[in-house]
């Protein structure tokens, strides 16, 4: 049940205050990559909305570093490929680039212009949506690039930073968060 899965989740998040930052408080998902059962029922968690979709989720986008962490293992699990939208200079062929706002500093995001066939369906797991604007540049992304963005699925979404109602701008899909 979904209760279930939140309150794992939550119990494997660890708090770290004044991290990056004087007054931030980051969300530390180490503790939950490390246990086993908690990884694998996560996992499971952030796809099941979109298994057995049909049509089918072609690709699952994830985002440096630690969405890639959670989407490989989506991706598998959903029979999809695997994307990454990675930082600025890290991608071989030719790119596409977005600028983006984080809760605390600037970064550009980067994927691929092959990275799609056209018109490919496609799901993008992060693990924190924040505010909002690191999915924003990618959702913006994955269109330019051709392909259709179905869902977004995070773990931990904090609502107070409102990234939810950032995404409603753009229609079409999904947004969950297992907590
Ligand atoms: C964090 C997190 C999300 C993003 C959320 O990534 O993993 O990708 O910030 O913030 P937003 O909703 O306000 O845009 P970070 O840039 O710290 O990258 P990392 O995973 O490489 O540490």
């Amino acid at each position: 049940p979904a209760g279930d899965i939140a309150d794992l989740v939550r119990s494997r998040i660890r708090d770290v205050a004044d991290y990056p930052k004087p007054g931030i408080v980051f969300k530390d998902i180490t503790p939950l990559l490390a246990d086993p059962s908690a990884f694998q029922s996560t996992v499971e968690a952030l796809g099941s909305p979109w298994l057995g979709a049909s049509p089918a989720v072609d690709k699952v986008v994830g985002i440096e570093a630690r969405g890639f962490i959670l989407a490989a293992p989506v991706a598998l699990a959903l029979g999809a490929g695997f994307v990454p939208v990675r930082k600025a200079g890290k991608l071989p062929s030719a790119v596409l680039s977005r600028s983006y706002a984080l809760e605390y500093g600037e970064a550009t995001l980067q994927v691929h212009r092959d990275a799609f066939a056209p018109g490919e369906r496609v799901l993008v797991v992060d693990d924190v949506l924040a505010t909002g604007g690191t999915v924003e540049a990618t959702t913006s992304l994955i269109r330019e690039a051709g392909a259709e963005v179905v869902g977004v699925s995070v773990l931990l979404e904090l609502a107070f930073l409102a990234g939810r109602a950032r995404l409603e701008g753009q229609d079409g899909f999904d947004v969950r968060a297992l907590l």
